[in-house]
């Protein structure tokens, strides 16, 4: 749980991975107490790797950002991309992981969506199954409304962490819900606003 509190105050030991996404090269500077540290988290990517980069519009939100391997492959491509998270040293991280990759994105604390004051065409999440359902519920659920007419959602769930509920209560929400991607027990869903 350490990863999803303020944890300035938790020892440091940064080190760095470099990995290929759709072809692309990425390093990632990680940390003691931020999620997936040693490398690139298998549902991550398989969402980056499912993502339909030509329909996703230009304002994208990556939500639990992390320290930042969705808002950084996202943004180097050249889309508007704001990045939140609660936990302080992600952010730093998410930060510093732009720069290196030579891409920027606006980087800011938000608890869920509170600091989140416009919409996007594309909210894209990995969502913080340990912070427990109702922050998950608040993030996935949420997103409709931050969402521009058209605009769409993605999420990649294990399909034993609540994946079908959540797949029945998305398609009360939104016109369209699809399962893009299945692998290794996890899924990717794109749903459409
Ligand atoms: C499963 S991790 C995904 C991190 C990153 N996107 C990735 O794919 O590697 C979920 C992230 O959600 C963040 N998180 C937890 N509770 C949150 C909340 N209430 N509001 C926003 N983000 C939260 C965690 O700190 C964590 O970085």
């Amino acid at each position: 749980m350490g990863q999803y509190f303020d944890n300035e105050k938790l020892p440091s030991k940064i080190s760095s991975y470099s990995c290929f996404i759709r072809g692309k090269k990425f390093t990632f500077y990680t940390d003691i107490g931020v999620f997936s540290r040693n490398g690139l988290d298998f549902g991550t990517r398989l969402l980056l790797e499912n993502i339909n980069l030509d329909t996703i519009g230009n304002d994208i939100l990556d939500i639990g950002c992390g320290y930042g391997p969705v808002g950084v492959f996202i943004s180097s491509y050249g889309y508007h991309v704001d990045m939140c998270d609660v936990n302080r040293r992600a952010l730093h991280l998410a930060c510093k992981n732009l720069s290196v990759n030579n891409t920027c994105a606006n980087v800011f604390y938000s608890n869920i969506y509170d600091n989140i004051n416009c919409k996007y065409s594309c909210i894209i999440t990995n969502p913080p199954i340990r912070a427990g359902k109702d922050v998950v519920n608040s993030i996935i659920f949420g997103s409709y409304d931050k969402l521009i007419n058209n605009g769409f959602l993605y999420i990649v769930i294990k399909k034993d962490m609540g994946g079908k509920s959540i797949i029945l209560k998305l398609k009360d929400k939104f016109n369209d819900v699809n399962i893009i991607a299945k692998k290794s027990g996890y899924m990717v869903i794109c749903c459409k606003k």
